[in-house]
């Protein structure tokens, strides 16, 4: 089957500054395929191109099989979109914003209505129906642009952020419904900077920094290639930094310092390494676990890491 998107060379200038920076990757229907990258990444500016809010700056871009350049409209109708930022709107209750947002579509009335019920049931809003948007908690707000993004039924949906700023409780019930979704076949474009949120939804990431992608596979995949099977972490002050990596030996296969945190990946050789530093008495506390994703992301955006 054809990729739903295609994005070669794809690129962005706003003025002198790259936000996107010849970038090529595809999605295939059905999966969750993640944008990754710390802020300015051009994580934003990458999603808008193709949902057709930014036109493309360079290279191609095509979504449904079709070009970006030429056939936005029609692939507008295709997809739903949840923006970064809020943009309900706060004169209208919580269903008219669902029912206001499908007379864009064209959709009739009634079935406006009979999608907006469904809607409000499947994300635990009719109890909120009636209720002013200003008065819905964060989580709320969230889940009510997930629901308007599916008013027009679409192939593709594209949330930008999805879960920043809501509470550890708030985003997993978003992440329940999203992998509901998922499950009924629907396409999902995500971007994030939360890695626990990439390693629970996604099927496949790119890492994005200053516009360009620095790595691409599943999130098992990436961890295996780039953090091993598991990490050492140990509490240690900075001038003893040396000292511990001369106790680890050769054993490492690289390793991250962030304040006074070391983290160690010892590939295979987690018990020596282990057995060798923990005989250091200037340790405040040492413990092994599996790599995530984080480490990874860590590891690639260059904050800290020195391989070995
Ligand atoms: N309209 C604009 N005008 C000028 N510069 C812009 C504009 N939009 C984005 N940029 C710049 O482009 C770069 C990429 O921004 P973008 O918003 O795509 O990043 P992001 O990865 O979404 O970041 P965040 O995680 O903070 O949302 C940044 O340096 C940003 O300052
Ligand atoms: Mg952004």
């Amino acid at each position: 089957m054809e990729p739903v998107v295609t994005a070669h060379q794809l690129r962005k200038h706003f003025g002198s500054i790259a936000a996107v920076d010849g970038i090529d990757f595809t999605i295939e229907s059905g999966e969750c395929f993640g944008i990754l990258g710390p802020n300015g990444a051009g994580k934003t500016t990458t999603v808008a191109m193709i949902y057709c809010f930014l036109p493309v700056g360079g290279g191609t871009l095509t979504v449904l099989g079709k070009d970006v350049r030429h056939h936005s409209r029609v692939i507008k109708g295709c997809l739903g979109v949840v923006p970064q930022e809020n943009n309900l709107d706060p004169d209208l209750t919580v269903v008219d914003n669902l029912l206001v947002y499908a007379s864009y579509f064209g959709i009739p009335r009634a079935v406006a209505l009979e999608r907006a019920l469904a809607q409000l049931d499947f994300f635990a809003l009719s109890a909120k129906k009636n209720e002013e948007v200003e008065n819905l908690s964060g989580g709320m707000k969230r889940r009510l642009t997930i629901a308007r993004g599916l008013m027009n039924n679409p192939d593709i949906l594209v949330l930008d952020e999805p879960t920043t700023g809501l509470d550890p409780e708030a985003r997993h019930y978003i992440w329940q419904h999203l992998k509901h979704l998922k499950q009924n076949g629907l396409t999902i474009i995500l971007t994030t900077h939360y890695l626990e949120e990439a390693s629970q939804l996604c099927d496949r990431l790119i890492i994005l920094d200053s516009g360009k992608i620095l790595e691409e596979g599943s999130p098992v995949e990436l961890v295996a290639r780039h953090a091993g099977d598991n990490v050492i972490q140990i509490g240690i002050p900075h001038e003893h930094r040396q000292g511990l990596l001369a106790a680890a030996g050769t054993l490492l296969h690289g390793h991250l310092f962030i304040g006074e945190s070391a983290y160690l990946f010892p590939g295979k050789t987690a018990r020596q390494v282990m057995n060798s530093v923990s005989q250091m008495p200037q340790i405040g506390y040492i413990m092994q676990r599996p790599a995530n994703l984080e480490d990874v992301f860590l590891k690639l955006t260059g904050r800290g890491f020195e391989g070995v």
